[in-house]
């Protein structure tokens, strides 16, 4: 079976590391950047460091509104599967890129494979959610991550189509935890080219969506109540935002929350797993802690992880400096019995179910 699979942003190629190892064992893969994510600090050390194969096309399509970076997707996307001709066309997540290349296949009449399908939040404002919900209704076959997944497409009546199958992310963790791979680095890069030592002890900060970070005083809020800490804030910053926080560092005489430039995902599980504690606002960010068994506030009006919000491993926060300081506070506890994002064996799964249903197709 010849699949087409389609990436463009950070955790896109993360996964697509863990899948496209188990896939190519058993289909042809073509694989596709559309370019949505393209700085070499947020694609292409992921593709070394990670093995995944160069993309067979680049399609260098980023930046603009969601509806011009669309658009220029759909138009791009239809020539590269009229081209290949695949037999399905593979999609991760909710991004930009995950949309156009569902919609272009189905107006092909190309089956849409969607791994990490079922998450919601319930609420359209939230840029991410159309593309959730949009993609799963256009797919032949739809493998969730975790339980709360499964429940959402039952009530959305797509269980005929979904696979609980657990989570990729889980899958690349497990690996390279096996391999050792996580290795603290000594000292990170600084935004402003210096250098910063990494601290013994530190909070590991990301924020990223646009929620938090679309004006300055809400990314404000965030950095004022990591700088009150006793401890020091290590931040490597989203391309989005990098403007913003350095504008905020200087008028908020940041000393203790340390901008630093995207690191690699062997660096940043590593930071995370030897964080005190992790901030965040992003979904892969959060699941990493709860795998490293690293307590975490997601600053975020939603749940999209609910199986990470057990025992108050992860709890949510307003993006007000008060309420991460007292969110910052919870003491949580562990959940024992087995894990909810499965058993690190996803991607196979995921291979031999799209081996025995593709039949039916
Ligand atoms: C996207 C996803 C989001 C995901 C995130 C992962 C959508 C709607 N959102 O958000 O779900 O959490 O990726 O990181 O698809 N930029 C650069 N260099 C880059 C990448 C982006 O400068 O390498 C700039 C772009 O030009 C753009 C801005 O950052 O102006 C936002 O990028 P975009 O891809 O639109 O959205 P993300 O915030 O990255
Ligand atoms: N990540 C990374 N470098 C960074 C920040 C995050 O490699 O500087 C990793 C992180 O560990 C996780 C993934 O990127 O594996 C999450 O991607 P992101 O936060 O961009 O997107 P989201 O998961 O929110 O969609």
């Amino acid at each position: 079976m010849k699949i087409v699979t389609v990436v463009g942003a950070r955790p896109q190629f993360i996964k697509a590391a863990a899948l496209s190892r188990v896939l190519r064992g058993a289909h042809r893969e073509v694989l596709v950047h559309t370019g949505q994510h393209y700085d070499p600090l947020m694609s292409d050390v992921f593709f070394t460091e990670l093995q995944l194969p160069r993309p067979d096309y680049e399609l260098g399509i980023s930046g603009g509104t969601h509806a011009q970076m669309t658009a220029r997707m759909l138009v791009a996307l239809e020539e590269v599967f009229a081209k290949e001709k695949p037999d399905a066309v593979l999609v991760y997540g909710d991004t930009n890129s995950t949309l156009a290349a569902a919609l272009t296949a189905v107006k092909m009449c190309l089956p849409v494979i969607h791994v990490e399908a079922g998450n919601r939040l319930e609420a359209l404002t939230n840029p991410e959610e159309v593309n959730r919900i949009v993609t799963d209704h256009l797919s032949t076959l739809l493998f969730a991550c975790v339980p709360s997944a499964m429940e959402a497409l039952r009530k959305e009546n797509l269980s005929h189509r979904a696979l609980l199958v657990g989570d990729p992310m889980l899958d690349v963790f497990l690996y390279y935890r096996a391999k050792d791979a996580f290795h603290l680095p000594q000292t990170l890069p600084g935004l402003d080219g210096q250098h910063c030592r990494l601290p013994q002890t530190y909070v590991y900060l990301t924020c990223h969506r646009e929620e938090n970070t679309r004006d300055d005083e809400t990314l404000a809020q965030i950095l004022l109540a990591l700088e009150s800490l006793p401890v020091p804030t290590l931040y490597p910053v989203h391309p989005r935002n990098r403007e913003t926080a350095l504008r905020l560092r200087e008028r908020l005489r940041l000393r203790r929350v340390c901008l630093i430039e995207p690191v690699g995902y062997l660096e940043s599980v590593a930071l995370v797993t030897h964080a005190q504690r992790v901030v965040t606002d992003s979904g892969g960010v959060q699941r990493e802690a709860f795998f490293a068994c690293v307590p975490c506030v997601t600053v975020f009006p939603y749940a999209i992880w609910p199986e990470t919000m057990a025992g108050g491993c992860n709890v949510l926060a307003k993006p007000e400096k008060a309420d991460i300081l007292a969110k910052l506070q919870t003491r949580p506890e562990w959940p024992e019995g087995s894990n909810p994002f499965g058993d690190g064996h996803a991607c196979e799964k995921i291979v031999s179910a799209l081996t025995e249903r593709f039949i039916l197709l």
